[in-house]
């Protein structure tokens, strides 16, 4: 099993994903071209639900403390997400990109209050593998 550094760092780089995607879809929000924003939030959509996911599992797999708390928070998010796409698909609010920066508002606080706190108990709870102990050994001696 990974230690709890390794997985931290994991989950960090997804939020940076996560944080990519995003700009890329306010960009595409400000274009006015629905056919590109419609993609990029499924594609967004779809990759939040397996960082949860991934995140979740560790929260899991760790045994990691108050995760019923952390996992309404992802749901919220996940319902938020939801309402904005379909907002977008039906175009029945004109202002998009104030709603994807409202999200974006609510994830960066969920980050710092419920993830960070959480992965620094599992950096502490669960040490990386230990380094590699072998030592050189002599060629055994053939037998005389
Ligand atoms: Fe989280
Ligand atoms: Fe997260």
């Amino acid at each position: 099993m990974p230690g709890g550094a390794a997985v931290a760092a994991a989950l960090e780089a997804e939020h940076d994903v996560l944080h990519e995607m995003w700009r890329d879809l306010r960009d595409s929000a400000g274009s006015g071209d629905s056919v590109v924003v419609l993609t990029g939030i499924d594609k967004f959509t779809t990759f939040c639900g397996e960082h949860f996911e991934h995140e979740e599992e560790n929260l899991i797999k760790y045994r990691e403390l108050a995760r019923k708390k952390h996992i309404a928070g992802h749901q919220g998010l996940m319902d938020k997400l939801i309402a904005l796409r379909t907002d977008i698909r039906e175009n029945s609010n004109p202002n998009i990109a104030a709603l994807l920066a409202d999200w974006w508002v609510a994830f960066s606080n969920h980050i710092l209050d419920c993830d960070r706190p959480a992965l620094e108990r599992l950096v502490s709870a669960v040490p990386d593998e230990p380094p590699d102990k072998r030592i050189w050994q002599p060629p055994a001696r053939a037998e005389q």
